[in-house]
């Protein structure tokens, strides 16, 4: 696929891997790309604006408010203009400096407050590269989690010699392997832009069964899965409802959120939108029983033990499954502790599923809480596909692509 004619913002902030980005803005502008360069004060001791505005054809701006000289009208508020204009914005190198703004929302130069004027729906690729331990900081890693939590993707650094002579993370990766990311984002977008304008009811987190007025039953599940995968839609063009347990997570752009405790809630509420919807995605941990009578008050300590009585709890995928039209999609999650393709392939028909996502709870790095997770994805046309670990919002672009599938192309 080539880029011809699709619009990029490159930022360029000031690490030592700038001098390899005007080979990058060659091999842009090659493909047929439009790029406009927007470079922090600091960068252009590394490479030349002179170099980097010959290469893009274009002026590379860094200051939000122009020399008096150069005034015109508009070119104060370029950095709006310039939000709605891109359809993507790659930020190589990202420093330190950098992630810090971009995740506090600071704007005090063209390349953060360009970054603020980019709708939640359009891709945001930033390549963090800098000094191993600067890498490792916590503070570097907090705001990279922040970043990818505000719907940006973080391309990990490669591992290598470093400018500072030491060896680790913090390499940008080159400017080849910086394209085929680039690549492989306008690819995603191809094909999930078939979700434009579809309805797509999500389920995300753990439900609250009340004991009494002060205890619950639950279990581990953040809902990031579910949160990943309504951000990824609706930056998509997708209109979707989010019905979520508690979590402290926050609700994506475009996203319409509906907050319930129990399971019973999430199915009230999931029944409304029944209809409404073209794709279920069951991401939630709904737990299987509650107890039968919640307790008034707060149960007193007066005996050694207590019989909690269960019920089971209605099963929202399965209602919608068996309700389901022919050219509705159904997406749910399995979480198996044995005989794991077995048992979510026999879910993909006793709930009338599309798509089933099997994760297992017994891989490091994968399945409740944690911001990765290893997955098989199983459709109803019988193929089975495992990968790797991968980030919740990579996975969330996978099954979307999943279902993009479904439906044609307008
Ligand atoms: O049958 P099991 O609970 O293992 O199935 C898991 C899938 O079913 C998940 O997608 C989960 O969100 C959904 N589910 C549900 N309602 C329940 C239990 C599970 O929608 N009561």
């Amino acid at each position: 696929m080539s880029l011809q004619g699709k619009k990029i913002l490159l930022g360029i902030s000031a690490g030592i891997a700038a001098y390899k980005i005007p080979l990058l803005v060659r091999l842009l502008k090659k493909e047929g790309a439009e790029v406009q360069v927007l470079m922090t004060q600091n960068a252009c001791q590394f490479v030349s604006d002179l170099t980097l505005a010959t290469l893009s054809e274009k002026s590379v701006l860094s200051e939000i408010f122009p020399k008096s000289s150069q005034v015109s009208p508009t070119s104060w508020t370029c950095h709006v203009a310039l939000g709605e204009w891109a359809d993507l914005y790659v930020i190589a190198p990202a420093t330190a400096n950098t992630l810090a703004k971009l995740a506090s929302g600071l704007c005090d130069d063209m390349l953060t407050a360009t970054f603020l004027t980019m709708p939640a729906t359009k891709p945001r690729l930033i390549f963090p590269s800098m000094d191993r331990e600067m890498y490792r900081s916590r503070s570097v890693q907090r705001n990279m989690l922040q970043l990818v939590e505000d719907g940006c993707k973080i391309i990990e650094p490669e591992s290598g010699e470093l400018a500072s002579g030491l060896i680790g993370e913090g390499r940008m990766p080159e400017p080849e392997n910086i394209m085929a990311s680039i690549h492989s984002e306008f690819q995603n977008m191809l094909q999930i832009d078939r979700l434009k304008n579809k309805r797509i009811l999500i389920t995300a987190g753990a439900t609250r069964e009340k004991i009494d007025d002060v205890r619950f039953v639950s279990n581990y599940s953040s809902g990031k899965m579910g949160f990943a995968l309504a951000g990824e839609a609706a930056k998509h063009g997708a209109e979707v409802v989010l019905i979520s347990g508690k979590t402290y997570l926050e609700t994506p752009g475009g996203v319409k959120r509906i907050d319930i405790e129990s399971a019973e809630e999430m199915f009230e509420e999931a029944k409304l939108y029944f209809e409404w919807s073209d794709v279920f995605i069951s991401a939630a941990a709904v737990a299987d029983y509650r107890p039968e009578k919640k307790i008034d008050g707060k149960f007193k300590k007066t005996t050694d033990s207590f019989e909690l009585q269960m019920v089971k709890n209605p099963d929202i995928l399965a209602h919608f499954g068996e309700q389901k039209k022919r050219n509705q999609i159904a997406i749910g999650f399995a979480l198996e502790s044995s005989d794991h393709l077995k048992h979510a392939q026999e879910k993909l028909i006793k709930k009338n599923l599309d798509v089933v996502v099997l994760n297992s709870p017994n891989i490091d790095g994968a399945g409740f809480e944690v911001d990765t997770n290893i997955v098989t994805i199983l459709s109803k046309e019988g193929d089975i596909q495992e990968y790797p670990l991968m980030s919740k919002r990579d996975i969330a672009t996978l099954i979307l692509k999943k279902s993009s599938c479904f439906f044609d192309k307008d």
